[in-house]
């Protein structure tokens, strides 16, 4: 029996099944843009530990800084000493991410929390309830980010949910576009928006609307830009948070440091995890300062969020990415693979559309070229192939029939292109 065959029958046996097993592998040890298994076989990795690694597995300037502050501060609660590694983050993040002309930030432990956090600011400045979200949503498994999620495979027999909250149709250009031009589209999306103030819940009740500029676990569906515009016009209008999920696009993966600045749309509030702290447990609300400020005392917070050694690892992965050129590496990373993906898309017939923003990148496997016919059984014997063949990549999509590359953004072009090869083998082998 393999070593990897060792940890996966001890996780039958000691961690409830319902947690999620995206991949087979194993992993014992990584660097850069690569994972050794549990038997030391190298891996590349396309999933990033679901897009975590932007700056690569254990890079050396954060691993040091993680190992120096572990050994002069690990915890001692932001409610109880405050310490100067909070501010500098938070000074960090609102010159990256400027909400208007003051901005606050209030760190987190994921990115549930802090979309969690986002729902309970949005409605303490606004003094209102309701929360509009989307169709092929993900926002994290906490009871509101769970309500907010969209796809049901996640939620069963969790409910009930919490109240008030509210889904439109995303405006899905691939499966619902019927020909029409993006912006038309994007029109009728916004017009259906205004009705639904008069057939769901008037805009006066309507503290946040959230969404995903790109789609993360629905799909890597990209929202259009006439669409995200005309939300911020509506939000304005009629006092309502624009609330952006960057939680997965962010840092440096659509070859931006936030998606939502390929759209010139500055959000009320953003949430964010993920590859801010190179795999470290740390997220953020980064908002307007009158909003973040309209909180009653107590009702944001916690014991660990913002933990020295998260903030001493976030600090360092930030200012690593700064000296990588974190975007222009996620623009590079995204040509290489739209191309590719392009490309087996005009070989294989079962690839319905290739899609994405910067290296936020996916294609979705369908039968007879029908957006509503999934393929998410060859989608997973192409994860499997890929597996025993170097190559750690997952799914996406409500249906789960979508290859997505979140690896880290790091990753040499040879690697990165070997693992591209590993796909279109896989695609060989399995539809001929
Ligand atoms: C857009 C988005 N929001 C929120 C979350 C939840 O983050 P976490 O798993 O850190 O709670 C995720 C996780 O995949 C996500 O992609």
């Amino acid at each position: 029996m393999t070593n990897s065959q060792k940890i996966l029958d001890r996780r039958k046996q000691f961690v409830p099944n319902a947690i999620g097993i995206f991949n087979p592998s194993t992993a014992i040890s990584e660097t850069g843009s690569i994972i050794t298994d549990a038997d030391g076989k190298e891996m590349i990795d396309f999933a990033g530990g679901i897009g975590v690694v932007n700056a690569g597995h254990c890079p050396p300037p954060v691993v040091k800084a993680i190992a120096e502050q572990a050994a002069k501060l690990i915890h001692c609660s932001f409610n109880v000493a405050s310490y100067e590694l909070y501010m500098q983050l938070a000074e960090k993040l609102a010159t990256l991410f400027p909400h208007g002309e003051h901005t606050k930030v209030m760190l987190t432990n994921s990115g549930a929390e802090s979309v969690e956090n986002a729902i309970k600011i949005a409605r303490q400045a606004t003094g209102r309830q309701a929360i509009i979200c989307y169709d092929g949503a993900f926002h994290g498994r906490s009871m509101m980010s769970m309500t907010l999620t969209s796809k049901v495979g996640y939620k069963i027999g969790c409910g009930p949910f919490a109240p008030e909250v509210y889904r439109l149709p995303f405006p899905d250009t691939y499966r619902y576009g019927n020909g029409m031009s993006e912006d038309d589209f994007a029109d009728m999306h916004l017009r259906e928006l205004e009705n639904f103030f008069h057939t769901n819940v008037p805009q006066t009740a309507v503290a946040a609307i959230i969404i995903e500029p790109v789609q993360g676990e629905g799909g890597f569906t990209v929202v259009p830009a006439k669409y995200l515009q005309g939300l911020r016009k509506i939000c304005d209008e009629y006092g309502i948070m624009l609330i952006l999920d960057e939680v997965q696009s962010g840092f440096g993966r659509t070859g931006k440091w936030a998606a939502y600045q390929h759209f010139d749309v500055v959000p009320d509030i953003s949430t964010w995890a993920k590859s801010m702290g190179s795999g470290m447990p740390i997220g953020c609300v980064i908002g307007k300062a009158a909003i973040m400020d309209s909180c009653k005392p107590s009702t944001i917070g916690g014991t660990y969020p913002g933990n020295p050694v998260c903030c001493a690892a976030s600090l360092a992965t930030i200012q690593y990415m700064e000296e990588i050129d974190i975007n222009a590496l996620g623009e590079k990373v995204g040509n290489i693979v739209r191309t590719r993906f392009n490309k087996m898309k005009e070989q294989f017939a079962a690839i319905g559309d290739v899609r994405g923003l910067g290296a936020m990148m996916a294609f979705e496997l369908v039968k007879d070229n029908d957006p509503f016919q999934p393929d998410a059984d060859t989608c997973k014997k192409l994860i499997t192939y890929c597996a025993s063949n170097g190559l750690i990549v997952i799914n996406a999509g409500v249906n789960g029939n979508v290859i997505r590359v979140l690896g880290p953004l790091v990753i040499s072009e040879a690697l990165l292109n070997k693992g591209l090869d590993i796909i279109e083998n896989g695609l060989q082998e399995l539809l001929g």
